[in-house]
């Protein structure tokens, strides 16, 4: 025999079936872990794929049912709400609206679906008729105090309506402190906050833009998202949150951002989200679609890959059709 060589370490052994794998594997994607992202429009009659996310749709109230008790069948029972407002003005006024899209989603969702965790987004460019997240100047800038007032009483009235969570996603400074002295005041102390606390200015945003007509009219978001290329700056954003009453601290996009996933689950102790976004799910879907890959296959491969980075939680459209999948 001598092709056998004086090898003590083998790490086939461990791999050589199925039964074995799984009992050494390290990380484990379960449906416990994933969030779906829903686009409630507040037109009628509406069940609209959009083109750029195969098999994501928006929703009217009358239509959405059917996709939640999907969700609610296949064990995916927590959503994060996209509102589509009748009308846009400056302010994004419809966000503290009593009856504004999201208020009205959340109402029908808690009442329907008792047993949907039910997460809003907290941000006002799918609100403004200029796109930005907040209060503009004539210059088009950002204003970031004037915009935190209006935070308080969006993320108020989201509570009001009967929502479980609340998800900040417009990067200004004090976004959390803002909201959760706001929270506290009116009486909402129990009111968790997922911060989108390390959002980078990434083109992988682009389909969900086109899923809720968000694209800034003029400009881009750098001047409050931060910049691809760092990462410290990711420690004090993150930093930030945590002393500002901040319950989960997110990272998005998670693909280009593993780095930064790793680096807040080691520093932070507070439950790390990755936000797969809609750019990540469309490259998947028309590279499946073409034929060139497996999508289902490369979709479970990412998502663990997240999970193996240090994510706690993972936002993802392919949360709904991955669920058969997981256990
Ligand atoms: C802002 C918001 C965005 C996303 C989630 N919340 C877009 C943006 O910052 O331009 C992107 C999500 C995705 O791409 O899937 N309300």
């Amino acid at each position: 025999m001598s092709e056998r060589f004086d090898l003590p370490r083998r790490p086939r052994r461990l791999r050589r079936n199925e039964n074995i794998r799984s009992l050494v594997r390290e990380t484990h994607l379960s449906k416990d872990d994933l969030i779906m992202p829903v686009f409630i429009t507040a037109e009628e009659n509406v069940k609209n794929e959009i083109s750029s996310m195969p098999g994501i749709y928006q929703y009217s109230l009358d239509r959405v049912d059917e996709e939640l008790e999907t969700l609610v069948e296949r064990g995916i029972t927590r959503v994060i709400l996209f509102g589509i407002p009748e009308s846009k003005d400056e302010v994004g006024s419809d966000t503290w609206h009593e009856h504004g899209v999201m208020q009205e989603a959340v109402r029908h969702i808690k009442k329907q679906h008792p047993e949907m965790y039910v997460i809003t987004d907290v941000c006002f460019c799918e609100y403004t008729s200029h796109g930005h997240c907040g209060v503009v100047d004539e210059e088009g800038n950002l204003l970031n105090d004037p915009t935190l007032a209006n935070l308080q009483k969006q993320a108020i009235s989201h509570a009001e309506a009967g929502a479980d969570m609340v998800a900040p996603s417009g990067m200004l400074d004090g976004m959390i402190k803002a909201m959760r002295t706001g929270l506290d005041e009116a009486g909402h102390a129990e009111m968790p906050i997922m911060s989108y606390a390390v959002k980078y200015a990434s083109a992988f945003y682009g389909p969900f833009r086109d899923a809720v007509d968000s694209s800034p009219r003029f400009g881009d978001r750098r001047a409050y998202q931060m910049d691809p290329p760092n990462t410290r700056e990711a420690m004090v954003e993150a930093a930030l949150d945590v002393e500002e009453g901040a319950d989960i601290l997110m990272v998005k996009p998670a693909l280009s951002y593993m780095d930064v996933i790793q680096k807040v689950r080691e520093r932070f102790e507070l439950p790390v989200a990755a936000y797969n976004v809609s750019g990540e799910y469309a490259m998947v879907k028309a590279a499946a679609e073409k034929g060139w890959i497996d999508g289902d296959a490369v979709a479970y491969e990412k998502l663990l890959s997240m999970k193996r980075a240090g994510a706690d939680i993972i936002l993802t459209y392919f949360a709904r059709d991955l669920a058969p999948m997981l256990g």
